[in-house]
């Protein structure tokens, strides 16, 4: 989501934590968001067209009682994000056919029985660089390391931090004008989850918030650039762009992973 201020402390009554039923049905829904994924993973290929990949989500979504989250959201119109190489996220499926050495992120949210479930990850097409492949990789370790931050009294700085050192360390740039979220009973709640900055400040972390993680990694610049369609967000430099992410809950004594 987009960039908004750093909360502080969460306060009772706004939506920061969920309870034993909202858990299990935002579980259902994250469950369902991946097994969309594994299809995809199944299917995807070289001169496969993003239009395609659109279709398949929709129509798997439908068939298994859900919704496509994205579809006519804030006026998006598709089913799926597909975010191919220089694009950083929100991408829109389109008739362009993949090509051999492309990577790309499939961000999938479903609503099932009213519940939000929302996970991306990478795909290689063909046999992309040893460079792009390092930068998918190392997208995904910056997830698991922020993940690993998630325990109760943790602080969201403590993610963003985690996560920005990472991606330094391989001389890589975080996005900063986009997010994680809280997310279950709406797409887009409090908390912002920021990949970037200092540790040990922004909200502090209580048993059973459930937020997603995604941390989005350039090669080059964290600069974006939004196109002319509204969505379509690219790197200013044109440098390669990986996100990977999942929706995670606040256990007692640390992280449960819902849509792993
Ligand atoms: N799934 C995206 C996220 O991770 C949001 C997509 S909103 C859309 O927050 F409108 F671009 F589809
Ligand atoms: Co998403
Ligand atoms: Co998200």
């Amino acid at each position: 989501m987009e960039q908004m201020k750093l909360e502080g402390y969460p306060v009772p009554g706004r939506k920061l934590y969920k309870n034993e039923q909202q858990i299990a049905g935002i579980g259902r829904a994250c469950q369902l968001s991946k097994q969309i994924l594994e299809m995809v993973r199944e299917k995807i290929n070289v001169g496969i067209t993003t239009n395609e990949i659109n279709q398949w989500v929709h129509e798997y979504t439908i068939e298994h009682g859900a919704i496509p989250a994205t579809l006519n959201y804030e006026g998006f119109p598709k089913s799926v994000c597909t975010s191919l190489n220089n694009v950083i996220c929100h991408g829109i499926p389109n008739d362009t056919p993949l090509e051999d050495g492309d990577i790309i992120n499939v961000d999938v949210t479903s609503i099932l029985d009213g519940y939000y479930g929302d996970v991306s990850q990478m795909f290689l097409v063909g046999e992309p660089s040893q460079e792009a492949r390092e930068l998918v990789t190392v997208a995904r370790e910056c997830l698991y390391l922020g993940i690993e931050q998630v325990k109760p009294f943790n602080r969201i700085g403590d993610i963003a931090y985690a996560i920005e050192q990472h991606a330094n360390r391989h001389g890589y740039s975080v996005v900063q004008d986009y997010g994680g979220h809280g997310v279950g009973l709406d797409f887009h709640e409090e908390p912002f989850v920021q990949h970037y900055g200092d540790r040990d400040c922004g909200m502090v972390l209580v048993p059973n918030m459930v937020f997603t993680i995604e941390p989005m990694i350039n090669a080059g610049s964290y600069k974006c650039k939004k196109l002319r369609d509204g969505w379509t967000t690219v790197t200013r430099d044109g440098s390669l762009s990986a996100q990977w992410e999942h929706t995670v809950r606040v256990t007692e004594t640390g992280v449960e992973i819902l849509s792993e």
